[in-house]
């Protein structure tokens, strides 16, 4: 997708200088800003700071990550090791682990001359199939939001939690590909960005990235959906997710469970975008999935920029107070209208998934 009007993907490889170049979300919207990582250290870091965050992204930069692991040492006890290390960076996306049990799959026989250019062309691979997923969840949403606007015949208001959007993935996003492509084809659309504390990737990210593609968007606060929705001014919500368990629950952004209460008591159709990367097909009940607790200092100070457009960060709490930071919450599949996926559109239920994905 496009930044000033030139089209960038979140993740590649720099052949000439040998690195893997992101860009640092960190500091979105204020600065605009590529980063080489060379080593499998640079890629845990980027991971576990968030300079690239989403599901897919973090698979991504993992499958990278390996590769960064055999130029740094082509050998087999310090890929192991860099794998484990690389799967520990963040718990709850499992796209990590998906990413980098895949690379390890995938050199299990190789012979040590050829290992690079493998690990290469498989991270490579597994990039551009994130890619053609994103953009068929973009095709087969598309119908959702085509029928809504056959029936209304006016612009469709749709709700997004975090951002589940081309940075959280290497191009297209999940629950704003199916919005990019509605855009495309002249369906009028506006989003209701939900701030998404305390990170802020809703108005950070989401906004962000859909102003540079020239989409109607507003921010709001977390708790606005609520009324929004009782007032009718969202036709559907779209989430993304960081694991969907085989049988419909979907673990995403905190708040998105709150969001899809509020849906349901409105008869608001509540989806969740996602590539098949994000089933987990092993955990089956929702206690067990890792939820990530994060530093309260996330919560307790806030980040912006000052007249001179430096970047500032401010404690926004009292200072003996304590703060708790869960980074993600799920959502059970009982709310859930449906989930797009690159192979269609299916119902949150293990008979369901089973049978477009086994
Ligand atoms: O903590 P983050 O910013 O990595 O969380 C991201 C989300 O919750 C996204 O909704 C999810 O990863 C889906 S991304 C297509």
């Amino acid at each position: 997708m496009k930044i000033e009007g030139k089209e960038y993907r979140t993740i590649w490889f720099d052949e000439k200088n040998q690195a893997v170049k992101i860009i640092d979300q960190t500091k979105l919207p204020h600065q605009f800003i590529i980063k080489d990582l060379k080593t499998v250290k640079d890629a845990i870091n980027a991971i576990k700071i968030m300079e690239v965050r989403g599901a897919p992204l973090i698979g991504g930069t993992a499958a990278y990550g390996m590769v960064l692991a055999i130029m740094e040492k082509n050998d087999p006890n310090f890929i192991k090791q860099s794998s484990e290390d690389l799967i520990k960076s963040r718990p709850t996306a499992i796209n990590l682990k998906w990413a980098v049990d895949r690379m390890m799959k995938k050199l299990s026989d190789v012979n040590n001359n050829e290992v690079l250019k493998v690990a290469l062309k498989e991270a490579k691979t597994l990039c551009e199939e994130d890619v053609k997923f994103c953009e068929n969840i973009g095709i087969n949403g598309l119908k959702i939001i085509e029928e809504i606007y056959n029936k209304k015949k006016d612009t469709v208001n749709i709700l997004t939690h975090c951002n589940a959007g081309w940075l959280a993935t290497i191009n297209w996003g999940t629950a704003t590909s199916p919005i990019y492509h509605a855009h495309k084809k002249g369906i009028p659309v506006h989003v209701w960005v939900d701030e998404t504390r305390p990170r802020n990737q809703g108005a950070n990210l989401t906004s962000y990235e859909l102003n540079e593609e020239a989409i109607p968007n507003t921010i709001i606060a977390d708790n606005t959906g609520g009324i929004l929705m009782q007032r009718g001014e969202v036709d559907m919500c779209i989430v993304g997710t960081d694991r969907t368990l085989s049988n419909g629950d979907v673990c995403n952004k905190i708040g998105t469970y709150l969001k899809a209460l509020a849906a349901h008591d409105n008869n608001v159709p509540f989806y969740v975008a996602l590539p098949s990367s994000t089933i987990d097909w092993e955990i089956k009940e929702r206690k067990d999935i890792p939820i990530e607790e994060r530093n309260s200092e996330e919560l307790s100070h806030i980040e912006g920029v000052d007249e001179n457009n430096e970047i500032k960060k401010v404690l926004i709490y009292p200072k003996k107070s304590k703060a708790m930071n869960l980074a993600f919450d799920v959502t059970p599949a009982k709310y859930i209208t449906g989930l797009i996926t690159e192979n269609g559109i299916s119902e949150a239920s293990s008979d369901a998934l089973k049978k477009m994905f086994r």
